[in-house]
């Protein structure tokens, strides 16, 4: 009994723990495509392309506190928040994860 019930709850946080990350993944895969994916989805401008783990290796390596950075106050050829200065931080920091997510092992 005790481990039917153990078993449930397990399922259920499993479930809440999905349900959060695919909500997360859908706001910062929104913002990528309207604000980044013009430059990131092909590496115009010198920028690491979008699924390159080696590009961004390095640049994970700084740690994302470091890339929010870069990425709301612009870096390089890169402008603030990629040029949409009326997007909110939280997006652009979904944004973030969504491409350093999908652009590295992490
Ligand atoms: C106009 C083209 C362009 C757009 C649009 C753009 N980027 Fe970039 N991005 C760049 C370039 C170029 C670099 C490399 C900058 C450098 O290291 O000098 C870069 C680098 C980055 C980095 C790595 C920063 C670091 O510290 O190494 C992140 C993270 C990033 N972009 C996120 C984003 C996000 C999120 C968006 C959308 C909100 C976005 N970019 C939109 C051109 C762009």
């Amino acid at each position: 009994m005790t481990k039917t019930l153990t078993t449930t709850l397990l399922g259920i946080a499993l479930i809440a723990l999905t349900n959060g990350a695919f909500a997360a993944d859908e706001a910062g895969k929104k913002t990528y495509d309207q604000a980044c994916a013009a430059c990131h989805a092909n590496g115009i401008a010198g920028s690491p392309k979008t699924g390159d783990l080696v590009a961004w290796a390095p640049r994970v390596a700084k740690g994302i506190d470091t890339l929010y950075a870069s990425a709301i106050n612009g870096k390089g050829a890169m402008p603030a928040k990629g040029g949409q200065t009326a997007i909110p931080d939280t997006d652009i920091k979904a944004a973030v994860d969504y491409m350093v997510t999908i652009s590295s092992k992490l």
